[in-house]
């Protein structure tokens, strides 16, 4: 951990954070492959193991379409949005949209304004932690693509002192207050926990957002019996670390956000980004992930990006009543 990006709090965990990766760092997320980018070029060999060879966006709009009336919308915000081709694909899809790109990075959100020259799009520099509820009820749908594993995390808290002492500093009190609000019971071990996530998506809650979206790694996704013996998981339900350059990620904890909404009224559908990116299980498939994609570097990608498919979890929150269409 970059200790620029960490601080400790009375020896009982410490809060690992990119804020200051992001805002002044980061360039590119060329090393960083999301699943939204790696579908991104037309020839990808990627693309290939799938049912529909389309980009991330498309599949992901026609997926929600199945929930909300996507067509209808005009109002849409998307937080981190990386690159913005996500969004391309939307425009694409929704040409009546006019959507608001926020996003802590100057970087990317230069990156964003590149790729979506041409279009009515607003764009907005700020931290999504400290954005006014005023300004997020506003918006049809929120979406947070593969980006709440950067928000801060508080990594090795110790469940016994929490229960104990009910969260004495500033970080262990947010994290007692989540537990106590939510009934969530406290592991009596050390555990991390995704406190920016936890946050955020109590913030879009308790704003009334009618809509919103997120996809990211998690840590209790499970395979389909199929695919257990082709893809090690590791997914033991504690956030894990993820090294990457310059700053780390962890695995986000599905079933705290799941319990945030249903807490604020809102209905959920979860599942594997498989259920929208479908991959198509053939023996060639097979034999690619059998063999780890040891035989080319194109079989080494379809192999990590079939096994994210499973790894990434996507969780759809609607406010109950709203039936919109
Ligand atoms: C890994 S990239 C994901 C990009 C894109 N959504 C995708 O799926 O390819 C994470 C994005 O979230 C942004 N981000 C990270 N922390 C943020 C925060 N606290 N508020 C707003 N944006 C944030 C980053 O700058 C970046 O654009």
């Amino acid at each position: 951990m970059d200790e620029r990006d960490s601080s400790t709090f009375g020896g009982t965990c410490r809060l690992s954070t990119t804020e200051a990766y992001h805002r002044q760092e980061i360039e590119g997320l060329g090393w960083e492959l999301t699943v939204c980018n790696s579908l991104y070029p037309p020839g990808t060999p990627i693309r290939g193991v799938l049912a529909k060879d389309t980009s991330y966006g498309h599949l992901l709009y026609e997926h929600l379409g199945r929930f909300m009336p996507l067509d209808n919308m005009t109002s849409i915000l998307e937080i981190g949005a990386g690159y913005g081709y996500l969004m391309k694909d939307f425009l694409e899809s929704n040409p009546g949209l006019h959507p608001c790109l926020m996003d802590i990075s100057p970087a990317l959100l230069g990156k964003q304004r590149e790729t979506l020259a041409g279009h009515d799009v607003s764009y907005v520099l700020q931290d999504a932690l400290e954005a006014e509820a005023e300004t997020l009820q506003n918006f049809e749908l929120v979406i947070l693509n593969e980006n709440l594993g950067d928000f801060p995390t508080a990594v090795d808290v110790d469940g016994r002192a929490l229960e104990e002492r009910g969260g004495s500093g500033d970080v262990p009190a947010r994290i007692y207050r989540f537990f106590d609000t939510y009934s969530i019971e406290i592991p009596q071990v050390l555990f991390n926990v995704n406190l920016g996530a936890l946050e955020m998506v109590e913030k879009l809650c308790s704003s009334g957002v009618p809509r919103i979206f997120i996809g990211e790694h998690s840590c209790e996704a499970t395979l389909p019996p199929a695919l257990k013996h082709y893809i090690p998981l590791v997914s033991d339900g504690n956030p894990r670390r993820i090294r990457l350059k310059g700053h780390d990620e962890y695995t986000i904890k599905f079933s705290h956000l799941r319990r945030i909404a249903e807490y604020h009224g809102y209905r959920t559908v979860r599942g594997p980004f498989a259920d929208y990116v479908i991959p198509d299980i053939t023996e060639e498939l097979k034999a690619i992930l059998a063999t780890r994609g040891l035989y080319s570097d194109s079989e080494e990608m379809i192999y990590h990006f079939v096994g994210d498919l499973y790894e990434y979890e996507y969780l759809v929150m609607m406010k109950e009543g709203d039936r919109g269409w």
